[in-house]
């Protein structure tokens, strides 16, 4: 098996821990929590899910950039003028957006979670799997040929 390949499979199960553990977050534990406005279940996922979800993301950051960089020279990747250039742009303008809202959630959000503020969590947890289920469009997308 060529290093792109692991890195590729490497990459795909990495998006299952990270996309799959959000969409667990997202439709199997918020609804009830913001129902019972409770943030318990919340935090206990949250606090379960980092561990394995934190690394996950690292390997899709590393395994991506290993790809991106095999795929074309980064000098080139502004060019835009390629199915993998555009890619590789987007998953970038992407992970940007997860770590502001990963970092404003952490930092600002849940020290002080309470059945009030539960509401401010909840865009968070929505946004951040939304963007999620995008990388993993644009990843298949790009494979398929959806960004000729
Ligand atoms: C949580 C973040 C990410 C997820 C969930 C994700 C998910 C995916 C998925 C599902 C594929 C499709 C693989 C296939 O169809 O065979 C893919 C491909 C790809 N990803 Fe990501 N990705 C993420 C982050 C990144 C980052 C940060 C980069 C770096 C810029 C990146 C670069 C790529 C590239 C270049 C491909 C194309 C590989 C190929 O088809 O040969 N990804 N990604």
């Amino acid at each position: 098996m060529s290093s792109y390949t692991t890195a590729l499979l490497f990459h795909v199960l990495g998006a299952t821990v990270w996309t799959g553990g959000h969409l667990v977050l997202a439709l199997g534990v918020l609804p009830g929590a913001l129902k019972e406005r409770s943030p318990v279940a919340v935090q206990a996922f949250e606090v379960r899910f980092e561990r394995v979800g934190i690394p996950a993301l690292l390997i899709q950051v590393f395994t991506g950039l290993y790809l991106a960089t095999t795929l074309a020279p980064p000098s080139t990747w502004l060019e835009l003028d390629n199915p993998a250039t555009r890619a590789i742009v987007i998953k970038l303008g992407l992970l940007a957006a997860t770590v502001a809202l990963a970092a404003h959630a952490r930092l600002r959000v849940i020290p002080h979670l309470t059945a009030q503020n539960l509401g401010t969590l909840a865009w968070h947890v929505v946004a951040v799997t939304i963007i999620s289920v995008a990388f993993v469009v644009i990843g298949v997308g790009y494979r398929v040929g959806l960004l000729s």
